[in-house]
């Protein structure tokens, strides 16, 4: 292998979820049901679908090379939903980045602006999504894990790290709502971590892709943006060290459009656009129009919020008397403590009634001996609430009655 990096690369979960299961039958005839995979199943908007199905605009569109930076409606489109929706203002045209949706946008950033020193550390929840990681291992840095215990109501737990830790920080990845723990981060906390930034000179990367699905009208998500707007006293360039990422997928239940951004610091955008030039990774002209047309809309976003807090109230009624669960302040998961360990939980789950869920276990890491806490995973199972209302309420007498005969 030429590139030594790349086998630093840990399995992927779901990998390693396969493997787990590899062996486990069920035999009782009942369905299976995914409770794993984050993929919205929620029906996405038709106004979207019947702008993609538009022979006529197709064929235009498709004859275009689209520019990198995106097209103005666009960008204009997700200037004035963040200032809808966050209050932020943003230049269009300097502080905003259409991308393939986070996936591509948390990892290649990573690649486009650490400066691959020997020694250079990334900051990362634990547990995560794990494409932090991966970013950061393959722009040449190491991850350092920020605990996200449940002793501490599950908040990033920044204390642990030391002076000379911070001096080699060069990038923090934040995610709130949390995948896979729910937990929002507020705006003090957000401000405590830009005021590190400066103090320390790295960059915070925010991963906001649940921002539109929360449960609490009296606690919704903020963004990293609308903080570093409320930061300091103006000797800072407007969001300076600062980047926020957002997505159609969840917020639109298109997954399969890849659409997405970044908005912050001119900066940046400057250096990740120069980047993303030679990535060659310019989203197509119907994509942009069609991501325009979810952004401009806010109907169907309280709709698709409004069926999670259905299927929310109703599983967890029926899971509330034998598990130890929390409502998340956001996302779409229970984060939920399994009566024995993770892993037999998943196995057994599967082989008595069918369901896949993800094993905290393989969300987390372990540092090894020695360290202050052991894999934060642990004892948790990730349930994705993503299917329809009928197979969620099955799934949740299902998991009941397993929890019953244990
Ligand atoms: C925390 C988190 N960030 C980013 C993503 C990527 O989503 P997308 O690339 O569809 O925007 C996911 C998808 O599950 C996720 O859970």
């Amino acid at each position: 292998m030429r590139n030594p990096k790349l086998e630093q690369l840990q399995p992927y979960p779901f990998e390693r979820l396969r493997e787990l299961h590899k062996n486990c039958e069920h035999l009782e005839g009942l369905e299976h049901i995914s409770l794993s995979l984050g993929e919205p199943k929620h029906p996405a908007p038709s106004f979207v679908v019947e702008a993609l199905a538009d022979a006529q605009a197709l064929t235009k569109q498709l004859g275009i090379y689209p520019a990198t930076k995106g097209s103005d409606e666009l960008r204009l489109a997700i200037s004035d939903w963040l200032q809808r929706r966050f209050g932020i203002g943003t230049d269009p045209t300097t502080q905003i980045l259409p991308v393939y949706g986070t996936r591509e946008a948390l990892f290649s950033v990573a690649q486009a602006l650490l400066s691959g020193d020997e020694g250079s550390l990334v900051g990362m929840p634990n547990p995560f999504y794990q494409i932090y990681e991966g970013a950061a291992l393959l722009a040449g840095a190491r991850p350092l894990y920020i605990p996200n215990l449940a002793e501490n109501g599950y908040r990033a737990d920044f204390s642990g790290i030391t002076p000379s830790q911070w001096e080699a920080i060069e990038m923090v990845y934040i995610c709130s709502p949390g995948n896979p723990t729910g937990k929002l981060m507020s705006l003090d906390e957000m401000l405590q971590l830009i005021d590190l930034a400066h103090q320390y000179d790295f960059i915070v990367v925010s991963d906001e892709c649940y921002s539109e699905l929360y449960y609490d009208d009296q606690s919704i998500p903020c963004s990293l943006l609308q903080a570093a707007s409320h930061y300091g006293d103006g000797s800072v360039r407007p969001f300076e060290r600062c980047l926020s990422f957002h997505s159609l997928s969840k917020r639109s239940n298109l997954p399969g459009l890849r659409s997405g951004f970044v908005a912050g610091d001119i900066q940046l955008i400057q250096q990740y656009l120069s980047y993303r030039t030679y990535h060659g990774c310019a989203m197509s002209a119907h994509h942009q129009h069609a991501s325009t047309l979810a952004w401009s809309d806010e109907s169907h976003v309280q709709e698709n919020r409004a069926l999670y807090r259905e299927k929310f109230a109703a599983v967890t009624k029926i899971l509330a008397p034998y598990y130890d669960l929390e409502q998340p302040e956001g996302g779409f998961y229970h984060w939920m403590r399994t009566p024995i360990d993770d892993l037999g939980f998943s196995q057994r789950l599967l082989e008595s009634q069918n369901i896949t869920v993800m094993p905290g276990t393989f969300l987390g890491r372990d540092l090894g001996e020695g360290a202050q806490y052991t894999n934060p995973g642990q004892g948790h199972v990730r349930v994705a609430w993503v299917a329809g209302m009928e197979d969620c309420v099955i799934a949740a007498e299902r998991l009941a009655e397993f929890a019953r005969n244990l």
